[in-house]
């Protein structure tokens, strides 16, 4: 059993919790996500690692409550238990391999949108710990959807919201500010990262391809059991197949076949429905 030891409300339905896991704590490297099942009836939900802190041992996760696992998980309080907290899996960012001195002479671009820029905090922390410059830039419907704002402003200057209905920060889409960016205020990224609903993945990628930008997406949002059993994250990357949970979750954005995972993600809807309905009543 896994402890909660912190919980707060970042914004309507999205909750940041702290669980106590010093052995996943220890491992975690940015890029790798975790399993979790709520309780002795609870389906295997795979979910990013936002942060880590091995000193305290715990695992900091950011959930929206979307379905029927994520509301019994966001439902629990601190100094409840999780049944399960699996991890770390999937493989570490290739960046981290990478000669840090030759990663300070790039320019790295976050791109995240929603929830997903949770996971872009971890592996921008990682670099600005060494010494590597990156800008980040988020989306999100409105104001009060801007999670984690603070914290990105403790890696960079270069922090860049943009809210859909403008209602903060730049008015727009993760697309509308990378091109502002790059075409107006003639920023060059040698890379970039992005993560988000897969919608939000698939433009952004279109919208790097175009500015010449090598690209980066993590796949977890289509990942069903997260251990290569199910299939379902099956993905085509430069025509061939790839499991999101084992060969990834990240890959190359701009091999992606996002109309196909788009599709993929979609087949477990009316199940994910059905059970959402059955936890409400
Ligand atoms: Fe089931 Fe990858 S999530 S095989």
């Amino acid at each position: 059993m896994y402890k909660i030891v912190d919980k707060k409300l970042l914004a309507p339905n999205i909750y940041s919790m702290d669980i106590l896991a010093p052995r996943v704590a220890k491992a975690a490297l940015p890029g790798q996500f975790i399993i979790i099942i709520v309780d002795e009836n609870g389906e295997r939900v795979p979910l990013t690692i936002c942060d880590s802190n091995p000193e305290k041992g715990t695992v900091n996760i950011v959930t929206q409550a979307m379905g029927s696992s994520t509301k019994k998980l966001v439902a629990k309080e601190v100094g409840d238990h999780i049944k399960d907290f699996v991890g770390p899996l999937g493989k570490p960012s290739e960046f981290i391999h990478e000669d840090i001195e030759d990663l300070k002479k790039k320019k790295i671009l976050f791109a995240g949108g929603g929830v997903g820029v949770a996971p872009i905090y971890p592996q921008a922390k990682w670099l600005v710990e060494r010494g590597v410059e990156v800008d980040i830039v988020t989306g999100s419907k409105n104001k009060d959807l801007v999670i984690l704002e603070e914290r990105f402003a403790e890696l960079t200057e270069n922090l860049f919201i943009a809210t859909d209905d403008g209602s903060y920060g730049f008015h727009g889409m993760v697309t509308n500010a990378i091109d502002e960016l790059v075409e107006n205020q003639g920023k060059k990224y040698d890379l970039c990262v992005i993560i988000g609903p897969m919608i939000m993945m698939k433009f952004t990628s279109m919208t790097t391809k175009k500015h010449g930008i090598p690209s980066i997406v993590s796949m977890n949002p289509i990942m069903v059991d997260g251990t290569g059993m199910c299939g379902a994250c099956r993905v085509t990357v430069g025509g061939e197949t790839k499991f999101a949970c084992v060969d990834g979750p990240e890959f190359d954005a701009h091999q992606i076949d996002f109309d196909e995972a788009l599709r993929r993600q979609a087949q477990y809807k009316e199940e994910e429905i059905k059970k959402d309905h059955e936890y409400c009543e």
